[in-house]
């Protein structure tokens, strides 16, 4: 009879101890488990780690300033770990949550973050894809979707269920990015790093479709198209200035390449990746890394106001 032992290794990896005995002979095999990537291909810590470095009270103002006060029920299309209900219900008082998600594992974890809370009992999650939402029609005084349209196969099929959970002259938030466009700097651009990261970024979004992981700008055309009113779209800048070791910081961009490869599926040898480590590389010798400095990962999202005709 086999013995399996699972331990945590580090952030994301697991190792795994097979000890057998057959006839006698007894043996070990050890290996190591890729954690579980979502649909997004994310694992959900590194999803949460990503939050935590940029949903701060700054976005959720903005997003606040697109939500009309008198929102009772809001639908969170592809809320992941429900970070929206964590910044949005305490400011929106009465409001009632509905947090759909695809995967169901990401809605196990976002209930359990949400036990407990003061606005627990207003949060309701339901598993479901956003081509055919488990809603019915002119549900929702807002839609809202924050990065997961540059997930989906089918965007004209997600935002014509968005149109139609939506009460007439309801309103849907759309958080996209432009992941073409992420910038690194150190005391001033990084212009090889960020050519490097470009090509690679490239190939996550070839390996991604039919999805397009740099849908941002061309949701409100697409908002037209599926017969909303664009009110508005407005570019935002994600990531924080943070002062650190170099060292420190080309680590964090060494992650962020590692993880934008994996998410894709790209083979751990890929052109793309080993040119984008070794810039890094280059870049961080030249700068030493006792070097300190004031560094940022900045991503641009497009935030894209519209609304269902009355
Ligand atoms: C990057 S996460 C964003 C989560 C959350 N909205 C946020 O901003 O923190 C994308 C989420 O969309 C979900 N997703 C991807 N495709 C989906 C689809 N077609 N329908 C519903 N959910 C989907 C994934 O499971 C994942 O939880």
């Amino acid at each position: 009879m086999p013995v399996v032992s699972c331990q945590k290794q580090g952030r994301t990896d697991y190792s795994i101890a097979l000890e057998f005995g057959n006839g006698g002979k007894t043996g070990k095999m050890v290996g190591t488990m890729e954690p579980v990537r979502g649909l997004d291909g994310l694992t959900s810590e590194e999803l949460r780690a990503s939050r935590q470095g940029w949903w701060d009270e700054f976005f959720t103002r903005f997003l606040l300033s697109w939500i009309p006060e008198e929102t009772h029920s809001l639908i969170d299309v592809g809320c992941g770990l429900a970070t929206a209900a964590h910044a949005l219900l305490p400011c929106l008082r009465g409001g009632v949550y509905v947090g759909i998600d695809a995967d169901e594992s990401r809605l196990r974890e976002a209930e359990r973050l949400c036990a407990g809370t003061a606005y627990a009992e207003r949060v309701r999650f339901q598993q479901g894809r956003a081509e055919q939402l488990p809603c019915p029609d002119s549900a929702a005084d807002l839609v809202l979707s924050s990065m997961i349209l540059q997930h989906v196969m089918d965007v004209p099929a997600a935002l014509s269920e968005i149109k139609r959970v939506l009460r007439p002259g309801g309103r849907f938030v759309a958080v996209e990015p432009d992941n073409l466009s992420n910038q690194f700097y150190f005391d001033g651009s990084l212009q090889q790093v960020n050519a490097a990261f470009r090509d690679l970024f490239a190939a996550h979004r070839i390996a991604r479709r039919p999805a397009d992981t740099a849908i941002g700008p061309a949701v409100p055309g697409a908002l037209e198209k599926a017969g909303f009113t664009v009110i508005d779209c407005r570019p935002y800048a994600l990531g924080r200035v943070s002062r650190l070791l170099a060292s420190e910081f080309f680590d964090r961009a060494r992650r962020v390449a590692a993880i934008a490869s994996s998410a894709a599926g790209l083979p751990a040898d890929n052109p793309a990746l080993e040119g984008c480590l070794a810039t890094i590389t280059r870049v961080a010798v030249a700068l030493g890394s006792e070097t300190v400095g004031y560094g940022c990962h900045l991503v641009p999202v497009f935030v894209s106001v519209a609304e269902k005709k009355p």
